[in-house]
């Protein structure tokens, strides 16, 4: 499996003929470098609605065809945008054709902004997803909980996905706490270094996973691990 980071919390995993993306938030964000006409996936996974997740992922879905996937409230929304939708809910897991997905607890907001209005679209989550026997966890949006040692006991994780920029999400010691329950066999940077405010060094994190015996990839926009 093949795991490439596009920038923000927006990866896309390839792996038995199929492609999908998480976040795919390019069109806006500062350090993105391929733009959204140039996605074509099978499916999107969106955590939640704001901007810096929900990103591209209507155009990408209505350009392609792409079916998207999120937590109830949000999916009926895209599917009122026109986009093909599969809702599903925090603790359900379904499987697909590319494979397994299931939706986990994230602790954070959940809403669309829309000409000075605010769109609650439900519950946030994060995935894990079974692609080619390789399981991966992109946590979302979400600050530090326990029930993450729970995630990591009955999922072995290949790859963790989890924020480090502070302020709305988890920061950098958070994070290693994440990691040691998660106990994944890789574990992946994201959501920092977009904006001022969440400003991180990820080379700080890794040096604290190191310690923790936890192996950590810090990768470049467009970078690419092969599982
Ligand atoms: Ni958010
Ligand atoms: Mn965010």
């Amino acid at each position: 499996m093949k795991v490439r980071f596009h920038g923000h919390a927006c990866f896309s995993i390839e792996g038995g003929g199929s492609k999908v993306i998480f976040d795919p938030f390019l069109t806006g964000n500062p350090l993105a470098k391929v733009k959204e006409d140039q996605m074509d996936v099978d499916a999107i996974l969106l955590t939640h609605g704001h901007s810096d997740h929900l990103g591209d992922g209507l155009s990408i879905a209505k350009r392609t065809g792409a079916l998207i996937i999120a937590p109830f409230e949000l999916a009926m929304y895209c599917q009122f945008k026109g986009a093909q939708v599969h809702p599903m809910h925090i603790g359900g897991s379904y499987q697909f054709h590319f494979g397994k997905v299931k939706l986990t607890p994230a602790w954070h907001g959940s809403a669309v902004i829309e000409d000075g209005n605010i769109q609650y679209t439900g519950s946030p989550c994060g995935f894990v997803v079974t692609l080619e026997n390789k399981t991966v966890y992109h946590a979302g949006d979400t600050g530090l909980f326990g029930d993450m040692e729970l995630i990591g006991r009955m999922n072995k994780l290949d790859i963790a996905l989890l924020p480090i920029g502070d302020n709305f999400v988890m920061g950098i010691d958070d994070a290693v706490e994440a990691a040691k329950m998660l106990r994944p066999k890789i574990v992946v940077p994201m959501h920092y270094n977009t904006f001022d405010i969440i400003k991180q060094n990820a080379e700080v994190f890794k040096a604290k996973l190191s310690e923790a015996g936890l192996k950590c990839e810090v990768l470049e926009i467009e970078d690419e691990i092969t599982l």
